[in-house]
């Protein structure tokens, strides 16, 4: 079966999601910081390249095969294995395709590669679990999720915000830093409503 998706770019697919992870991420910054649940030291450069990175997170998938980001169906174990370098990928990548600062370039690195890590260490590439994964990437974690959920992928349609909450909060502990995600689900109780988020049910 032809995918929805064929008739779009891979940068045009991927550009609505990256600009809502960068949204996400400065509100869940903010709220973070509002009660006081921020895990290292804000300052303006660091809400500054937290976003810029949210923004670039999945830079690598500019590197795996088009046909297998928009595969309809369940990918095979070898293709997953071939999705799942976009992580690393975008660890490389992003020295070269950013010419930011160091400390720009350094934090997404590590939002690139460790986006898919989980809490209770069954992620991916490395692993690592709780406090072991670097903070940008836990909080990273939890705003892909949510926009992933929230909108239509070729392998699955668009939850609403009810069902995709129910799903963060059942990772809470388990896929998500539970300091995070609770207060995300905080924040998009309190303003889901208010349209300061997306909803979703759009590419
Ligand atoms: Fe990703």
């Amino acid at each position: 079966m032809e995918s929805n998706h064929s008739n779009r770019t891979l940068a045009s697919f991927y550009l609505g999601h990256a600009r809502r992870s960068r949204l996400l991420m400065a509100h869940l910054l903010q709220v973070l910081l509002d009660t006081r649940n921020l895990e290292i030291p804000y300052t303006p450069a660091l809400e500054k390249l937290l976003i810029s990175a949210a923004f670039h997170h999945d830079l690598g998938k500019l590197a795996v095969p088009q046909y297998l980001l928009q595969k309809p169906g369940k990918l095979t174990a070898e293709e997953f294995e071939i999705v799942k370098s976009h992580t690393w990928l975008g660890e490389k990548l992003a020295g070269i395709y950013l010419h930011g600062s160091p400390e720009e370039q350094e934090v997404l690195r590590i939002v690139c590669r460790h986006h898919h890590e989980r809490w209770d260490g069954k992620g991916y590439p490395d692993g690592l679990s709780g406090q072991e994964i670097p903070y940008p990437a836990r909080l990273m974690a939890v705003v892909d999720v949510y926009d992933a959920l929230t909108h239509e992928r070729p392998y699955k349609p668009a939850y609403d915000s009810a069902d995709a909450r129910r799903i963060l909060e059942a990772g809470t502990g388990t896929q998500f830093d539970p300091v995070v995600v609770q207060t995300f689900l905080g924040l998009i109780n309190h303003d889901i409503n208010r349209n300061l988020i997306p909803k979703g049910k759009t590419g």
